[in-house]
This record gives C-alpha cells, sequence and structure tokens, in this order.
C-alpha cells in the first residue's frame, strides 16, 4: 500500500493497543475519539473566531479567578458534551468547572477519567496567536471516596496524555507511555494524520522561554540561571522566545529543544500553572520525548495531588539546559 495513504490517530492507536495489549477492547481509541471529535469541533470555531461575535469575554471569571473567554466555554463544552458521550468515561475535571463532573457513577463502567484545559492561552485568542487544548487521562480506580478524590493522582499514573495546538495548522500531540506521536489535521478529508512518528526532543537546544517580567519574584538560582542562559559562558548561545500559551511554547520546546519555565513568581508564589491539567500532561509527553520536567525540587510526576486546581512551578525542556537549572537549584544560598 503506498506509503502516502494516511495513518490516522483511531488507526495508529489500535495498533499501539494491539502490539501493546493484545486483548484490548478498543475502548481506549473510542475515548480518545471522543477527544479528536471535540478538538476538531474547537478548531472549526477557533479558525473564525473574529466572525460571528464569539471572541471577548464573557463577564463571568472561574475558579481561578480569572476573566472567562466565550470560547473557553464552548470549548468546555464541546469537550464535556463529546466525552460524556463515550459510555466508558467516569469523571470530566475541568479547568473551568470547580469540581469534576461524574459522568458514570459505577467504576466498572466509566473506567476513566479525563481531567483537561479546555482553551489554553485564551487571552491571546482576540490577538489571533496559537492556542491549544491540553488533556491528561487517568484510570478511575473507584476506591476513592468521592469522584473530587480519584482524581487527585501523581502524573506518573497517567495512561496517556497530549494537547492539540491550533497553531498554523491544527495539531494533535499525544503519548501513551510508547513513544510520542504527532498528527495534523488534513482539513480535505476532517481527520489527523500521522505527521510527527516517535518525536523526540533535541537533547539540546539554544532557546529558552519565560515571562521575564516576572523575573524580580523568581527563586535565586532561576536568577542566577537565566544570567547564565544570557550569557556566552560554556558556549551557551541562547535566544528567547515567549508566546504566552503553554501549548505553543511547550510545543516549539518539544521540536527544538531548550527550556521552557514557568517559575514561583510575586504574583504566584506557587507558580501559574496547574499541576492536573497542564504540567502533568506536558510532563509525560516532554519525558516520554527524552526531556525533563520539574517543579524545581521533584520531578513534576511524583508530585502527589492535593487539590484539582493546584498550581505548581513549571521547568521542562532539554536533558542539559534541565541538568544546569538543578544544578544551580542545588547551591548554597539557591532559594
Ligand atoms: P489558560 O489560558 O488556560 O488560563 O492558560 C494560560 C497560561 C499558559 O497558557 C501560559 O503559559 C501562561 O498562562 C502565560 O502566563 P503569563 O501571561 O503570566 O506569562
Ligand atoms: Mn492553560
Ligand atoms: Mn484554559
Amino acid at each position: 500500500m503506498s506509503e502516502r495513504l494516511p495513518i490516522t490517530v483511531a488507526q495508529h492507536l489500535l495498533e499501539q493497543q494491539k502490539r501493546r495489549f493484545p486483548d484490548a477492547s478498543g475502548e481506549f481509541s473510542w475515548l480518545l475519539s471522543g477527544i479528536t471529535l471535540a478538538t476538531k469541533m474547537v478548531a472549526a470555531e477557533v479558525r473564525r473566531a473574529g466572525l460571528g461575535n464569539k471572541l471577548g469575554a464573557t463577564g463571568d471569571s472561574n475558579v481561578q479567578g480569572e476573566e472567562v473567554q466565550k470560547l473557553d466555554v464552548y470549548a468546555n463544552e464541546a469537550l464535556l458534551h463529546c466525552l460524556g458521550r463515550r459510555g466508558n468515561v467516569g469523571v470530566l475535571a475541568s479547568e473551568e468547572n470547580d469540581t469534576p463532573v461524574v459522568v458514570l457513577q459505577n467504576p466498572s463502567h466509566g473506567k476513566y477519567i479525563v481531567v483537561f484545559d479546555p482553551l489554553d492561552g485564551s487571552s491571546n485568542l482576540d490577538l489571533n496567536i496559537s492556542v491549544g487544548t491540553i488533556f491528561s487521562i487517568l484510570a478511575r480506580d473507584g476506591s476513592a471516596s468521592d469522584a473530587g478524590a480519584d482524581v487527585l493522582q501523581p502524573g506518573d499514573r497517567q495512561l496517556a496524555a497530549g494537547y492539540v495546538l491550533y497553531g498554523s495548522s491544527t495539531m494533535l500531540v499525544y503519548t501513551s507511555g510508547d513513544g510520542v506521536y504527532g498528527f495534523t489535521l488534513d482539513p480535505a478529508i476532517g481527520a489527523f494524520v500521522m505527521s510527527h512518528p516517535n518525536i523526540k526532543m533535541p537533547a539540546r537546544g539554544s532557546l529558552y522561554s519565560v515571562n521575564e517580567a516576572n523575573m524580580d519574584g523568581f527563586p535565586e538560582y532561576c536568577r542566577r540561571y537565566l544570567h547564565w542562559l544570557k550569557s556566552s559562558e560554556d558556549d551557551a548561545i541562547y535566544s528567547s522566545r515567549y508566546i504566552g500559551s503553554l501549548v505553543a511554547d511547550f510545543h516549539r520546546t518539544l521540536l527544538r529543544g531548550g527550556i521552557f519555565m514557568y517559575p514561583p513568581t510575586a504574583r504566584y508564589s506557587k507558580g501559574k500553572l496547574r499541576l492536573l491539567y497542564e504540567a502533568n500532561p506536558i510532563a509525560f509527553i516532554a519525558e516520554q520525548a527524552g526531556g525533563m520536567a520539574t517543579d524545581g525540587r521533584q520531578r513534576i510526576m511524583d508530585i502527589q495531588p492535593d487539590s484539582l486546581h493546584q498550581r505548581t512551578p513549571l521547568y521542562v525542556g532539554s536533558k542539559y539546559e534541565m541538568e544546569r537549572l538543578m544544578a544551580f537549584a542545588k547551591k548554597k544560598g539557591a532559594e
């Protein structure tokens, strides 16, 4: 068969599942098709956001105290709708919902949990700058007292994780623990088609990404590290890139290497990014691609969450830049 014929994400997942779990029921790929359907709906809306009064804020703020954009609401409803009807999702937890939504009470039916950021970087929407959707899939062990507790699992327990980047093209990037795969939405056939098999993060990069306006609030080691990035010591020749949408800043880091940082700041003493639906899925992908992700002290995926919307510092990138950062963090007077 000609290699030009498309391999869709559904086909790829089924092949992967058969290889790894011969008796796979196909339930997992059915679940992921709920995400691809919802994100195709979001892509269609985002790509014509300037038409039909879709841009702008709703006037409400979410549990994070952040202004909710109209497309935040649309993306959230699309994911709740498409995933809620998969028949195997037990719990849905979203950045835009105060508490998790129990879809199927009985854990033997609703065996999956999906935690997601329906629209990441949404403050960039009006500016036509790339935004994304981030998701993390967990098994529902049903032993927890309630759905909320069931969701609070460390990142190491993720079954799969991924994001969709609504950029110059619409790309789905995901891992289920057996490498990282990228698919590009082909509008001609309305399917995500394999475009980046087995993505590996370069061992070293030449870009760093951080909002330097917050520098005064960074930990001392982070300020020293930034100084090193800007020096030409150890043949460190770096450029700075910062888009302000985590998915876009991370996707560039995944493909080009280097480091993305959201350290503690004066305003966000625990960091701004959320552990369960931003840092964990990004960390899973980074590690599967050969990179690293920490909160400055420990692996992101080792952190035991104690609340759905808890924030964490996030440092993620190539081994070389991450090991240099951790060397600064270990030095005396690092705080
Ligand atoms: P969200 O739109 O889901 O709230 O996420 C926004 C996040 C993340 O996308 C990005 O890395 C970060 O906010 C940028 O924060 P600053 O504007 O403070 O740099
Ligand atoms: Mn986000
Ligand atoms: Mn968001």
